[in-house]
């Protein structure tokens, strides 16, 4: 039997990730929205490219939760996206309000799968999401730092002409301005950035790293990226289904490790079936732990005003 992955919400990232599910065949998809025909809508589209795709997963779009029973993975993209001069902080309140509906409600249908939070301000979405749901934190995670692993890596191949694929990137704290770039662990095939890009460069790219997010949403206006987050959470997924066991930063439940208790922030974790299965602790030089730390108390200030 096939896997079962219920996306929620229709939107830019759920639709899109619903996509290259659907297109790569490794699981069935339930897309879930509160608007009408909009799931429906995609879905029936999305199922009409299978047979151009050669695939044989389906899809369902639906406005009823009880299609979601027994899913293996819940992805969680219902809520609203950024406007022009919006933080990912401005969208809390309303979006804790949306994740928590939805948290409760795919929980009790799927009391076994592993949910994956996308909303922003995801850290802080990821920890209602653990509280409503009551699931285990291994098994509640974030999408962020592939993300904005995945803008570093495309900077820096731009800068050095050279292939993406070949660069690899680290971004560590929670997934806002305060992001924690790491030029000591992004490597070109295993060479750092830092013998190969000038110190004043890097700074540069670490700076559009932090700002990605809303260099799309100037330009789109009424909307914030989906093609590469739905890309990073799509391997999130993937991973998770197939018990692939990747290293990949995500948005994990903090429980002592890196010094911190009780919070969700990005940091590199072990993925595979039954979710984070281990969190990997890098020693962290003066800078770095200072630049982590600001990070992560951004994300508990929010925490604290919604009071969890
Ligand atoms: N239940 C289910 N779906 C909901 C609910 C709800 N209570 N509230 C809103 N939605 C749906 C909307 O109807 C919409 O179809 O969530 C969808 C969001 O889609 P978009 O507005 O296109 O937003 P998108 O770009 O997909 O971003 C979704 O991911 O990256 C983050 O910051 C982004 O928080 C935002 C989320």
């Amino acid at each position: 039997m096939k896997k079962k992955v219920s996306v929620i919400g229709a939107g830019n990232v759920g639709a899109s990730l619903a996509q290259m599910i659907v297109q790569s065949a490794i699981a069935d998809v339930v897309l879930f929205d509160i608007a009408g025909g909009i799931p429906q809508g995609k879905a029936l589209d999305i199922s009409e490219a299978c047979p151009l795709w050669g695939s044989s997963s389906s899809i369902i779009g639906t406005n009823d939760y009880s299609h979601t029973e027994n899913s293996d993975v819940i992805v969680i993209t219902a809520g609203f996206p950024r406007k022009p001069g919006m933080s990912r902080d401005d969208l809390l309140h309303a979006n804790a309000k949306v994740v928590s509906e939805v948290a409760e409600n795919t929980s009790k249908l799927s009391p076994n799968a592993v949910i994956i939070v996308v909303t922003n301000p995801m850290d802080v979405m990821a920890q209602v999401s653990m509280k409503v749901s009551g699931f285990d934190s291994e098994r509640v995670m974030g999408m962020g730092g592939i993300l904005d692993s995945a803008r570093f890596r495309t900077f820096v191949a731009w800068e050095l002409n050279m292939s993406p694929e070949d660069v690899e990137a680290l971004v560590l704290g929670g997934h806002g301005d305060l992001m924690v770039p790491m030029p000591r662990f992004t490597t070109v095939k295993g060479v750092p950035i830092t013998e190969l890009i000038s110190k004043d460069r890097i700074n540069a790219l670490v700076e559009r790293t932090r700002h990605g997010g809303a260099e799309i949403v100037a330009l789109l206006k009424t909307a914030s990226a989906y093609y590469a987050p739905a890309a990073a959470t799509y391997q999130m997924v993937k991973a998770v289904l197939l018990d692939e066991k990747r290293m990949l930063p995500c948005s994990a439940y903090l429980n002592g490790e890196y010094g911190k208790n009780g919070i969700y922030t990005g940091v590199p974790v072990m993925l595979g079936n039954s979710g984070v299965e281990k969190i990997i602790e890098l020693e962290l030089n003066q800078q770095e732990r200072a630049d982590f730390e600001r990070s992560v108390s951004a994300v508990k200030l929010l925490v604290e005003k919604l009071n969890l």
